[in-house]
């Protein structure tokens, strides 16, 4: 945990522009700068970032936020870890708050268990490359593979000595802790020995998602029936398989750029990948795929591609690929090789281009990859047959989208000559089992929830009333808080300041109204709350705000590109600066609102008019007219009040 002080140095140093610079071309556009988008592919740029707000917004695919946000996208790492590595950047030491004694030492241990396996590493990567054995064996196999230096390099392959413990002696003489050693798995200990783990292997360092070493794959050279060909690190407090996929780190940002992502089996699969030019490609090496594994793609792209060998074991695995992805709600393709080749070896006899080529012309979505299958094997086997389409139509009845159901049905349809109709009643029958399945568990839950406090309810932005609304009185009120807009005469002799902050504020309490986006009305009741602060900048606090909602929020609010384009149409032949009509404004966005409240409310009295009966339920009927009569007023009044304005 990182103290609140820091944070401020930290948020204080980064300047946007000089963060994002880091990673993206910017041209100055104005008072903002503008480039290519890093988060999505684009030809004609429209990404701005603007130094004076502290933010940066992608009007193509919406990402947008503060320099912190930014670091966390696009280096996927958490909130702590992107401070971390800002603080870094600006030379800033990062306090950490009191943690409990447990706390500290779980980080100190995991900690500790990352640094060695840094250590570890760089040591093997040295041997590889300046030791005499590294070098003759290690290096030459590599070489030999035809995996080219700045692979090498890339994925920091190394080389561990044919020695009993020449790793161990050297990490304990650098000072490292036994204890440390043996919970990464990189060395064994019993009772009177002890040993490398990886002793005559070369080395696949595994890295997390922010680069840092996790644990390691051995391959052996010698020609060994009874040892594994590959060694793997146990799983650690650092190092959890099923959630890990081999080649992550390096390919992240190439599966975001091209929306898709390559799944292999192995680690030379990989490497020899990147060799050929395709970088957006990952290996579920050492495990078999898990559930844990697809949610990782899915922060980076919705789209998989499955790259296995064309064996009995390459078919079985993609199978059971193919059924996790499509249950995690991601498109999948397949692509099996010719028997006999893995991704490996198939990269490396052609050209990128071909490599590409063939990747385009050969992978199938799953479906026909299913149906070619069966036809292939049980063609003339009725029960097998009524199985496999069964077992087809299970999959695509867990595809979200309908119209993409329906296009993988007629195909289905036409590929194993069944009715489609046949198809969408077997469908229907699953999706009743399931939504009765869905009901059975929403009921047990809201049985629970009845007993426990409600949890705060996140409602979509679309179902939120008078969003349009309330942006526009929020984004003024973020940007010209302490703003004059108007004074008022008190008496004779005084005038009054009314900020912009005090004017909007004042309005909703005196009519009591509370936003209906409940970030919204967070961010007001916290710049209440902290307005007397002198110091208080309202912008850069919610823009840099932790809880993503709120920073999020102010991002999207005051990246609003189109609204002075639009005063321009308004205003005729010049454009005034928004900060010279403020009382305009504000009191427009503020009556607006109010006018769109009361619009709602008549409709609901209309509403409840329309139910009654005028015989029976005449009281009431005439209790609901006198109200609407009252909002009608009010609307007069608001009207009115607009114009005086508007003519001021
Ligand atoms: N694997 C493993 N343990 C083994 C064998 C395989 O963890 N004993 C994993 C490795 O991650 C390996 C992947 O499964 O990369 C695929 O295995 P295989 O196809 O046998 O290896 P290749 O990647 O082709 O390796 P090489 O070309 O070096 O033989
Ligand atoms: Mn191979």
């Amino acid at each position: 945990m990182i103290d609140q002080a820091t944070i401020q140095r930290i948020f204080d140093a980064a300047e946007v522009a000089e963060v994002v610079g880091e990673f993206v071309t910017l041209k100055r556009r104005g008072v903002n700068l503008i480039g290519h988008c890093p988060f999505h592919n684009e030809k004609t740029p429209s990404f701005i970032v603007s130094p004076s707000k502290g933010i940066y917004k992608c009007f193509g695919c919406g990402k947008g936020g503060n320099s912190v946000n930014f670091i966390m996208d696009h280096e996927q790492l958490s909130y702590v870890e992107a401070l971390k590595y800002l603080a870094k950047k600006y030379n800033i030491e990062v306090h950490e708050k009191e943690e409990t004694p447990e706390m500290l030492e779980k980080r100190n241990e995991r900690e500790s268990m990352l640094i060695v396996s840094g250590y570890a590493q760089k040591y093997f990567t040295r041997i590889l490359n300046e030791d005499n054995e590294g070098r003759s064996i290690g290096l030459s196999y590599l070489r030999q593979r035809g995996i080219r230096e700045d692979l090498i390099k890339k994925f920091e392959l190394g080389y561990c000595p044919d020695k009993r413990d020449a790793f161990t002696k050297s990490a304990q003489k650098q000072g490292y802790r036994m204890e440390y050693l043996e919970k990464t798995g990189l060395t064994i200990k019993r009772e009177d020995w002890v040993r490398d783990r990886f002793a005559a292997r070369v080395i696949f360092p595994i890295h997390n998602i922010a680069g840092r070493v996790i644990a390691f794959g051995g391959r052996i050279l010698k020609d060994d029936k009874k040892a594994a060909k590959y060694l793997n690190s146990p799983e650690s407090e650092i190092y959890h398989k099923s959630r890990v996929l081999y080649g992550m780190f390096q390919a992240k940002r190439e599966i975001t750029k091209h929306d898709r992502c390559f799944l292999v089996e192995g680690y030379t699969d990989v490497i020899s990948f990147h060799q050929a030019g395709i970088e957006n490609v990952v290996a579920s090496s050492g495990t078999a795929l898990t559930a844990d594994q697809i949610r990782l793609i899915k922060r980076f792209t919705n789209n998989v591609t499955i790259i296995y060998d064309g064996d009995a074991a390459g078919i079985k695995a993609s199978l059971r690929g193919i059924d996790l992805v499509l249950e995690e709600g991601l498109n999948v393709k397949v692509l099996l090789l010719p028997d006999g080749e893995d991704p490996d070896s198939f990269a490396r006899s052609m050209s990128s281009t071909q490599l590409l080529e063939y990747i385009k012309q050969n992978e199938t979505d799953f479906i026909k990859f299913k149906t070619k299958l069966l036809l292939n094997n049980t063609e003339n086997d009725p029960v097998t047959r009524a199985r496999v389409i069964g077992d087809i139509v299970r999959s695509i009845a867990t595809i979200p989208e309908p119209i993409v159901r329906s296009v993988y049905i007629k195909e289905c349809s036409g590929l194993l000559d069944v009715k489609e109709e046949v198809l969408y009643q077997e469908i229907r029958k699953i999706k009743q089992k399931h939504s009765e399945d869905v009901q059975m568990k929403q009921k047990r839950e809201a049985q629970r929830a009845a007993q426990e406090p409600a949890p705060a309810i996140s409602i979509p932005a679309q179902q939120i009333p008078c969003q349009e609304e309330e942006g526009s009185f929020m984004r003024l009120m973020l940007k010209f808080f302490n703003n004059v807009m108007t004074e008022e005469e008190i008496n004779e002799h005084e005038v009054e300041q009314v900020r912009v902050r005090d004017y909007i504020i004042s309005e909703l309490e005196a009519d009591s109204l509370k936003a209906f986006n409940p970030v919204y009305q967070r961010i007001l009741d916290e710049s209440v709350e902290l307005s007397d602060d002198e110091n208080f900048d309202c912008q850069k606090h919610f823009i840099n705000h932790p809880d993503p909602d709120i920073n999020q929020a102010a991002t999207n609010l005051l990246a609003e590109k189109y609204v002075e384009s639009a005063r321009w149409r308004n205003s005729g032949s010049y454009v005034e600066d928004e900060e010279d009509i403020l009382d305009y404004l504000v009191t427009k966005a503020i009556v607006e609102y109010k006018m769109a409240r009361v619009k709602m409310m008549e409709k609901d009295i209309f509403d409840k008019m329309n139910k009654l009966n005028p015989k029976n339920d005449a009281e009431e009927l005439n209790e609901l007219l006198a109200q609407m009569m009252n909002l009608k007023k009010i609307e007069t009044l608001l009207s009115k009040e607009l114009g005086r304005r508007a003519i001021m």
